[in-house]
């Protein structure tokens, strides 16, 4: 298992267990966390599963692939910490990560 912490965008922190193998998406959804709806179900879609990623992890996760980087920028986001949820596997690598949810995401 994984700790993963998710930070809602008002500052409120949930640490939760995931198992190697799910994504970040499926971590939160899995523990009921707020801020990350997950429409399409992970198909990478939908863009409702954003996230940003703290200082010091974009190097430990898995790059995205072009049909993220087109969602991130269809939508509009400029911070370069923004990926989708659903398109990262947990790793070991990712033990501690810290992720924050956008504030139009409830
Ligand atoms: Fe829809 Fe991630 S769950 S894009």
């Amino acid at each position: 298992m994984v700790k993963i912490t998710y930070v809602t965008h008002e500052g409120t922190e949930k640490e939760v267990d995931v198992a190697v193998g799910l994504s970040i998406m499926e971590g939160a959804i899995h523990n009921g966390v707020d801020g990350i709806e997950a429409v399409c179900n992970g198909n990478c879609y939908c863009g409702t599963c954003r996230i940003y990623v703290a200082q010091g992890w974009l190097d430990k996760l898995t790059p995205a692939a072009e049909e993220e980087l087109a969602m991130i920028e269809a939508a509009g986001e400029e911070d370069p910490n923004a990926r989708l949820a659903c398109q990262i596997p947990v790793t070991e690598a990712l033990d501690g990560i810290r992720v924050t949810t956008p504030e139009f995401q409830k």
